[in-house]
């Protein structure tokens, strides 16, 4: 993907965050344990979206300081986790200090971010040592329908994890990544199926026409494989990466200056 689709993609959330609020799915408990662990830590999560990942990291005691390009997406996240600390935030340029968290994740957005800003400044805001995960869930196309599903809308792309792994492998920044997957099933009735289809970026910026005509087949795709009041269980790989930060501590440094997103000169210190 070039830089341009990466950015007009990555920024097509901002019109589609009901619907992706209303249909996405949320991660297992047994993925968000294994990416962050057990005892409680300061989390600083990127491209947080509504929310996902966020319940999950609250509900397990950890300081959570959620972050998102999009206002619309985060508006989201604050009406599900109204206790929550959120901003609007990119993640290649992070408003806050150096060594400020335990932990950084990144629930099903690292491929929008560009990977040679983002890193650094994923390093910079961490501990020594301190932890980075990365988490996608991803349709199980080795199921035939599935593998229909994903024919007509464009399928999930695979390569985004290896692509990423092999950025964060290669940045010299971490520690060998380790990775797991998890499987789980997502529910759906047929306004489910169409939100979730709705909801993802390649879909949300086509034109009207071109939309149509991939919500026709979506809905043909239901009533064959649609069970009545059951509907359908659309199963899901979870893929998650997990690695440490391994360069020595930096001298303090200041963030990056002049952000777009950034509200005059928000500078956060959470140590
Ligand atoms: C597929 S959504 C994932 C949202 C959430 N983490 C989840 O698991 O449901 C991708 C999110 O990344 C955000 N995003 C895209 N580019 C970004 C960037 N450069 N920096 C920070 N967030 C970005 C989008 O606004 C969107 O909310």
């Amino acid at each position: 993907m070039d830089d341009e689709t990466r950015r007009l993609r990555g920024a097509a959330f901002e019109a589609v965050a009901d619907v992706y609020e209303r249909s996405r799915p949320t991660y297992p408990d047994p993925a968000v344990d294994w990416l962050v662990g057990a005892a409680p830590v300061r989390v600083l999560e990127l491209g947080a979206g509504t929310g996902k990942l966020t319940g999950s990291l609250l509900a397990r005691g950890h300081t959570v300081v959620a972050t998102d390009s999009s206002g619309a997406m985060l508006a989201q996240l604050r009406r599900n986790h109204p206790d929550s600390e959120s901003l609007p935030a990119r993640a290649e340029q992070l408003p806050f200090r150096s060594l400020s968290f335990d932990a950084v994740v990144v629930a099903q957005a690292f491929h929008w971010f560009d990977p040679v800003a983002a890193l650094p400044e994923i390093s910079r805001v961490l501990r020594p040592q301190g932890t980075f995960a990365l988490v996608w869930n991803l349709r199980d196309e080795s199921v035939p329908w599935v593998r229909r599903l994903g024919t007509a809308i464009g399928s999930d792309r695979a390569d985004w994890v290896e692509d990423d792994l092999e950025a964060v492998d290669t940045s010299g920044l971490f520690a060998p990544v380790e990775r797991q997957r998890f499987r789980f099933w997502q529910q759906l009735d047929r306004d489910g199926l169409l939100g979730l289809v709705e909801s993802r970026s390649h879909i949300a910026v086509l034109g009207g026409d071109e939309r149509a005509r991939v919500m026709t087949a979506v809905e043909a795709l239901y009533d064959e494989y649609g069970r009545g009041h059951d509907g359908m269980r659309l199963p899901y790989v979870t893929h998650c990466l997990r690695t440490r930060r391994t360069t020595p501590a930096p001298p303090e440094q200041e963030p990056p200056q002049e952000s777009p997103d950034a509200e005059g000169d928000l500078l956060f210190d959470f140590r």
